[in-house]
């Protein structure tokens, strides 16, 4: 006996309302700290979890459905094989070794190349339709190296790239000014790493261009403070891992905000890493890099055109140059 007595001649489900599922790979601190954001912003109907330790994946499978009574309700799944990850509508990949205390990203890429060559072939068999969101280190290479096993299109491939560095900034400056970080436009841009770029010249904090403004009131320019801002966001990670080991909590926000705005079809502008070939005069080979990319249910839907300065610019080429440089000796 159903413990719900039917409803009699009761039409059949509406299926209006989308069914949404995400796949995360790697349930270490960052795919953990992803998947937890999004159950509780309500994000998917349907999570499934994939790694290569199975206690663990159990583990931590058991431990989020165990949170069942105060969480909007999510088919919570987990397995070794693939199949579990079927239909994904956005497959989310944090696998890999993660930086020792000092070491660099670009540092990680031979260990995480290999298990790459595992993860993103499944992946696409069992999700053909799926947006790909790599987040694994270093996140543009192996952006990049998604993109080529995949053979999906350029808008369906994209790193978490500089979204999180530009929430460090957009934090840091606010902590300056003593405004709402809310408040702060702020892009880091190039590279998820040493090299990224900071576009001060695009600075507003509510709808006031912050160097302009300062140029206009005749308030001396405090370059070196601006510099010492950027500085601070490329150690933010050095400092973290130094301290706790790992970043995880923001990486989780960041990662849940692009979920969000892929998923709803949001068509917000985040820095992410996409194909930038093309754009802002980077030539010279397939590169990832971040730039301001408008995000929707198909993926990358363009990138916008925000005014660099030459400096900028030059910073830019200098990002997508260290990052190709690297990208030359791979065999993919
Ligand atoms: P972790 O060591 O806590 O977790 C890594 C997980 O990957 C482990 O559970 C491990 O079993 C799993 N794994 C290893 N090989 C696998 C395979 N072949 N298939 C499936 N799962 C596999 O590491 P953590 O702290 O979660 O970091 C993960 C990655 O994320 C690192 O590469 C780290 O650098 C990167 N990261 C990237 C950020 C970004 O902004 N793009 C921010 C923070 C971390
Ligand atoms: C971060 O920036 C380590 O890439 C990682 O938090």
């Amino acid at each position: 006996q159903a413990f719900f007595k039917p409803i009699q001649n009761a039409a059949p489900p509406s299926s209006t309302k989308r069914h949404t599922k995400i796949s995360v790979v790697g349930v270490g601190n960052v795919g953990m700290a992803i998947a937890q954001t999004i159950l509780t912003q309500d994000l998917a109907d349907e999570l499934a979890l994939v790694d290569a330790k199975a206690d663990k994946l159990r583990g931590e499978m058991l431990d989020l459905q165990h949170a069942a009574a105060f969480l909007p309700r999510t088919k919570i799944q987990a397995s070794l094989d693939y199949s579990i990850t079927s239909g994904s509508d956005l497959c989310i990949i944090t696998a890999g070794v993660r930086q020792n205390p000092g070491e660099t990203r670009l540092n990680l890429l031979e260990r995480n190349l290999a298990l790459f060559r595992n993860i993103v072939p499944p992946l696409v068999k069992y999700s053909p339709d799926s947006i790909l969101l790599v987040v694994s280190n270093p996140v543009d290479v192996l952006t990049y190296v998604a993109w080529k096993l995949s053979g999906f299109p350029p808008n369906r491939v994209i790193g978490s790239g500089t979204n999180l560095d530009s929430s460090r900034f957009r934090f840091l400056i606010a902590d300056h000014l003593d405004v709402n970080a809310q408040d702060v436009q702020a892009y880091i841009v190039g590279e998820h790493g040493d090299s990224s770029v900071a576009l001060w010249s695009s600075i507003s904090v509510g709808g006031v261009p912050v160097l302009s403004f300062l140029k206009r009131q005749q308030i001396a320019y405090e370059k070196e403070t601006l510099e010492n801002i950027h500085k601070e966001v490329v150690q933010s990670a050095y400092e973290v891992i130094n301290l706790k080991g790992y970043t995880s909590w923001a990486i989780g926000y960041s990662v849940a905000s692009l979920a969000r705005t892929i998923l709803r079809d949001q068509r917000r502008v985040h820095p992410v890493s996409v194909l930038a070939k093309g754009f802002y005069e980077i030539e010279g080979g397939d590169v990832f890099l971040s730039l301001p990319a408008q995000l929707g249910r198909s993926g990358v839907l363009g990138v916008t055109n925000v005014h660099l300065t030459d400096e900028e610019a030059g910073q830019l080429k200098d990002s997508a140059k260290t990052i190709l440089e690297v990208q030359s000796q791979l065999k993919i």
